[in-house]
């Protein structure tokens, strides 16, 4: 990665990891980068590392400001392995026994990954407050944003906070800031990454921007773990996260299914053609054709969710309980849902994929539409009728 200056004597030294397609799980169409901040003051200090295997290429961009002997101590605002891997291999080439600042939760997850004794561990108390010399870092617990560990670290005079996986996106591409890419592209990659780290936590995403607004802190800059930083306009990263929290159903329909012998597959087009008619935004998404990170990406600012499945062996398509796994998790928000299958003889589909929704907290909407083998234009009447329900309940949100 090109040293990138983020203020002056700060340096942003991660790396970009261009190939990675699958993030534990997660799509990453176009890569990730793992960002790791030098500052060179009168102390030099490194702010989180990058995933092990690219800890020397981590070495390679810090000896283009500094020979990394001279490092003081490594911040961790975060014991994920994609930002805390490097550490050993970092303290090893710098010196075992300088510090490494962590949370207090960091301290027991650092020492679960590396060991007890392994590393200088040292716990900065939120709130608490360090000089580097000529510049003031203040920490700031963000627990369960998205790990018990993850923390802020804020540079005062600079005006940039290191917000940890918090605002990030996986995109990997040459814009290193938010005026070097498209707006879209750039929120796009931030909602997909809302969507699948963080929906779960929205509760307490909601009281952090409310605490960080109380602090009155100033933010000229803001430099997550993952793709671009924001200098042209923080606030904008930082209002998304306000509207994504709150999790308000919107005027959308998703509607998520598999198919067997196409009956499925004409039934879900149905009610899609329906609620498009209606001008009103839907997405059908065949679960073997679209990944499950996109689709809770679509889900997430949908006020209605409709689920299709066939019956497979007295129960759902696998790939439907895949992405159902995945949104139980995720634990999205002010949903109305409603199913719909087709079935050659016992027909439980509808009534499984009721009973998830009922779990999810979804508000059902009807009773769901079941179809023996072929849907007939009768069947299709009731899915676009189906399709209308949906549309009107949407149109009054
Ligand atoms: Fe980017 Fe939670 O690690």
């Amino acid at each position: 990665m090109q040293i990138n200056k983020v203020a002056e004597g700060i340096y942003n030294v991660g790396v970009r990891d261009w190939n990675i397609r699958d993030f534990h799980g997660y799509s990453t169409y176009e890569g990730t980068t793992y960002n790791a901040f030098l500052i060179v003051d009168e102390k030099i200090i490194l702010i989180d590392t990058v995933k092990k295997d690219f800890s020397d290429k981590l070495l390679d961009n810090i000896k283009k400001i500094t020979d990394p002997k001279n490092i003081d101590m490594v911040i961790s605002n975060h014991s994920e392995m994609d930002h805390s891997g490097a550490i050993p291999h970092i303290m090893h080439f710098i010196g075992e026994d300088k510090p490494v600042i962590c949370s207090k939760a960091g301290k027991k997850n650092l020492e679960a990954h590396f060991g007890k004794d392994r590393l200088n561990l040292q716990i900065a108390e939120s709130g608490s407050e360090m000089s580097t010399g000529s510049k003031t870092l203040s920490f700031l617990e963000t627990k369960m944003l998205h790990w018990p560990d993850s923390m802020f670290t804020y540079a005062k005079e600079d005006k940039v906070l290191f917000s940890s996986d918090a605002f990030g996106q996986h995109y990997s591409g040459w814009a290193s800031w938010d005026d070097q890419i498209n707006e879209d592209e750039m929120m796009g990659h931030a909602k997909k990454y809302y969507a699948n780290i963080l929906l779960p936590f929205s509760g307490l995403v909601k009281k952090l921007i409310k605490d960080v607004e109380a602090m009155n802190l100033e933010i000229e800059k803001i430099c997550p773990d993952h793709g671009v930083m924001f200098r042209k306009d923080p606030s904008k990263i930082l209002n998304a996260y306000k509207e994504w929290c709150e999790q308000k159903p919107g005027k959308k329909a998703v509607i998520i299914y598999d198919s067997m012998w196409e009956s499925t597959r004409k039934m879900a087009e149905t009610i899609a053609e329906e609620i498009a008619l209606r001008n009103i935004p839907v997405v059908s998404m065949n679960t073997r054709k679209w990944h499950r990170s996109d689709i809770i990406t679509e889900t997430m600012d949908a006020g209605a969710v409709i689920l299709g499945s066939p019956t497979l062996n007295n129960n759902i398509f696998p790939a439907l309980s895949d992405i159902l796994t995945y949104m139980k998790g995720l634990k999205p928000k002010n949903k109305m849902g409603a199913a719909f299958g087709s079935y050659g003889w016992s027909g439980e589909a509808v009534g499984i994929l009721n009973s998830y929704m009922t779990d999810l907290g979804f508000e059902l909407i009807d009773d769901g539409i079941k179809v023996q083998y072929v849907p007939e234009e009768a069947d299709l009447e009731k899915c676009r009728e189906l399709g209308m329900k949906i549309s009107d309940r949407l149109e009054n949100i």
